[in-house]
């Protein structure tokens, strides 16, 4: 707990520049962490300034690679917060700071199993650990290729997802790709008056709002021109082990606060999450969004997208298709321009039947004492594919996240318990 709380220390805030060097303190830290009990260790650059946490320990005729985060996602709205977020703080049975799950505390059971098996590993256990995977591990990925020789393993370990009940652990089976963006569309080059000018000159939000509304049809299928044409349905198998996801409409709502009535209609929720594509806003700015009226048209207007890919669609293409789309409609006396784009990375499908997966399973089994789940999940690691490939370790995710840790939102929080089936299940995993 002690270590956990110098570690959650560190702002290590990929998304914001001003935290640059937090991330290098933070990557310097848990090398010297690693380093403390044999882990050969070495920080290696990227070209976009956060180090990669490189380790070796142990030996044998084969490898698992381990990889994992140290980058956190931003706090705000820090008021939200009941304790500072980097602040380790226990209460009512868990642990609360941004990390606390996604991802340091999650890794921490991870490195805590190493540490205990360090003298009994039966193989070699490589840590490669980033500190962008929340922005898109552009650096990571762009320096893969250089460090091949370094990552090459049988098994890629990633400790990095969720459950959905608490008494049954699970294998995560596949993850969606990423693309993100921001789009703005510039008109008046000052906030007008709305009614001097109301009818007369172009509104940015008006247009934005408009164009934004054509990227679904009426059933909330994406609505842009050969967007799904490569899209691979799942495998029959892989249906029918994701169907047996154990969420209810009154679940669903419990844990969210809203019923499951997004994205296309007539499709089971296991079907939406795993498996289809998405396009959301993740937020929207523009004009006068303080309290009170105020009768302007606003200069220009930003929307922030995240655009999930199902398997096979290439991030590349997929965000130009989206970029262009939008842009086509953009309308006369109206700019559009990108302020920010990542074609981050493609969507994963783990193989059902292979001996890593096997081994996760029996080691789950053994440290739950009962059958795991096998999940589909909506969120994405974006390096994973380009990692599995470089590597040529096959990869295997468990994770004991719950919804209630609220990641990547105030108060995340870590359960205690769930630590510390993290820990008995990598115990079994390394023994
Ligand atoms: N740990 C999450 C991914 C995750 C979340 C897996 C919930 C399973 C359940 C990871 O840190 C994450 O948040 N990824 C981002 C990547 C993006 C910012 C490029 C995501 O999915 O939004
Ligand atoms: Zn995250």
């Amino acid at each position: 707990m002690e270590k956990l709380s110098d570690f959650i220390a560190f702002k290590s805030i990929s998304a914001d520049p001003k935290f640059e060097s937090e991330c290098t303190d933070c990557a310097i830290w848990l090398s010297d962490y690693l380093q403390g009990f044999g882990v050969k260790t070495e920080l290696i650059p990227t070209p976009t300034g956060k180090p990669v946490v490189y380790g070796r320990i142990g030996s044998g005729d084969t490898k698992t690679l381990i990889y994992g985060h140290y980058d956190v996602q931003p706090p705000e709205p820090i008021e939200l917060w009941k304790t500072d977020p980097f602040v380790l703080t226990e209460r009512e049975g868990r642990v609360y700071g941004r990390g606390a799950q996604d991802n340091k505390g999650q890794l921490w059971y991870v490195i805590q199993a190493v540490k205990a098996r360090a003298d009994s590993l039966k193989e070699e256990v490589i840590f490669l650990i980033e500190g962008e995977e929340e922005s898109g591990s552009v650096g990571l990925s762009q320096i893969l290729s250089s460090i091949k020789g370094k990552i090459k393993a049988d098994t890629l370990l990633v400790c990095d997802t969720g459950t959905i009940d608490e008494r049954v652990g699970a294998l995560t089976m596949g993850l969606r790709g990423i693309c993100h963006l921001e789009v703005q569309i510039i008109g008046p080059s000052k906030d007008l008056h709305s009614g001097v000018h109301g009818g007369v000159a172009p509104n940015p939000s008006l247009a934005l709002v408009k164009m934004l509304g054509t990227l679904h049809d009426e059933n909330g299928r994406i609505g842009i021109p050969g967007f799904y044409d490569s899209v691979k349905e799942p495998l029959k198998e892989e249906l029918a082990l994701a169907e047996k996801f154990p969420i209810t409409e009154a679940m669903y709502h419990g844990l969210t606060g809203v019923m499951p009535f997004g994205g296309e209609k007539g499709k089971s929720i296991a079907l939406r999450r795993g498996f289809l594509p998405t396009i959301e806003i993740n937020g929207l700015r523009s004009g006068h969004i303080d309290e009170g009226s105020k009768t302007i048209i606003p200069s220009t207007a930003n929307a922030k997208l995240s655009i999930r890919l199902a398997y096979d669609q290439d991030p590349k293409e997929t965000l130009e298709l989206v970029t262009n789309f939008l842009k086509l409609q953009t309308p006369l006396g109206l700019t559009f321009k990108i302020i920010d784009s990542c074609a981050a990375g493609r969507a994963l499908r783990v193989p059902i039947s292979s001996p890593a997966v096997a081994r996760a399973k029996n080691a789950l089994i053994k440290s739950t004492g009962v059958e795991p789940l096998y999940i589909w999940e909506g969120a994405s690691i974006p390096v994973l594919v380009s990692l599995t490939e470089v590597s040529g370790a096959v990869p295997v995710l468990v994770g004991f996240g719950l919804e209630e840790d609220s990641i990547h939102a105030p108060n995340e929080s870590f359960k205690i318990t769930q630590w510390d089936k993290g820990y008995k299940f990598a115990l079994e995993f390394f023994g």
